[in-house]
């Protein structure tokens, strides 16, 4: 499987020749990969663009931040999965931690995620606990989260489900804040236990794991290398070519 790296520019940059300059420097290096997909989810308003820079460059896709559960409709300010679709974009990125706090509530999540998978995007669903407390409740918070966020997702649709842990309290910070790779590995295991009893081993041991939250060229290579996940979601450091060329080239080289 390659290694999957997504650049989750959330709410940046502010202007879309910034935004071009930005992806203009990752495709550099992007074009060189073979065993590393690189992914890249600007604000909509980039999408367009974004997607002639890319062009047919083989491991460089394009992405959303967000998906509605409808593809059309009266639905203001919300983004279809088959205008993403139409638009160049192949993965989206659901239930971020950030948009839960605006009030995205697993419920959506969950509807979100089904449809998005129906319609063959790529479907990256977050969780992560916004504490690590000493008793555990935090694996149950996240067996609660994972179950609550995936219960409408029928068998069939489960190949392009893809599950980013990021637990809140490493995200945008420094390298050194990331969670170390050892408790990363123990999460991905826990994560992958969890889709097995809701879906058989068979069918959730495909689902690739990624990690989020502060990961950075000092650490990427390591995280993926011992904490046994799939690729990583960059937010902040993804906004930096050339780190985030780092990156790539960490995750290449394993
Ligand atoms: P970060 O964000 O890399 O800035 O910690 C990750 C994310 O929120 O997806």
């Amino acid at each position: 499987m390659k290694k999957i790296i997504i650049a989750n520019w959330k709410m940046n940059p502010a202007s879309a020749k910034e935004a071009e300059n930005i992806l203009n420097g990752i495709k550099k290096t992007a074009v060189k990969l073979k065993k590393t997909q690189a992914v890249i989810c600007p604000p909509f308003i980039y999408f367009e663009n974004s997607r002639k820079i890319i062009g047919e460059t083989a491991n460089l896709f394009l992405g959303a931040q967000n998906s509605f559960w409808q593809n059309e409709g009266a639905f203001t300010g919300e983004t279809s999965p088959e205008m993403i679709k139409n638009s160049g974009g192949s993965y989206v990125i659901l239930g971020h931690s950030e948009r839960r706090a605006l009030g995205e509530t697993d419920e959506m999540v969950a509807r979100k995620t089904s449809f998005c998978l129906k319609m063959g995007l790529k479907t990256v669903v977050c969780v992560g606990e916004k504490v690590r407390d000493e008793q555990g409740d935090y694996l149950v918070f996240l067996r609660d989260e994972l179950r609550a966020s995936l219960n409408k997702i029928q068998k069939k649709f489960l190949k392009n489900l893809i599950i980013a842990y990021e637990p809140i309290w490493a995200i945008g910070k420094k390298d050194a804040d990331a969670m170390p790779p050892s408790d990363i590995h123990g999460t991905a295991i826990y994560i992958k236990k969890i889709l097995s009893e809701i879906y058989g081993r068979e069918n959730a041991s495909s689902a690739p794991i990624l990690y989020g939250g502060s990961a950075g060229k000092e650490n990427a290579g390591e995280i993926i290398k011992n904490g046994g996940v799939d690729g990583l979601l960059v937010g902040h450091q993804s906004l930096n070519p050339e780190i985030f060329s780092e990156m790539l080239i960490s995750a290449e080289n394993i």
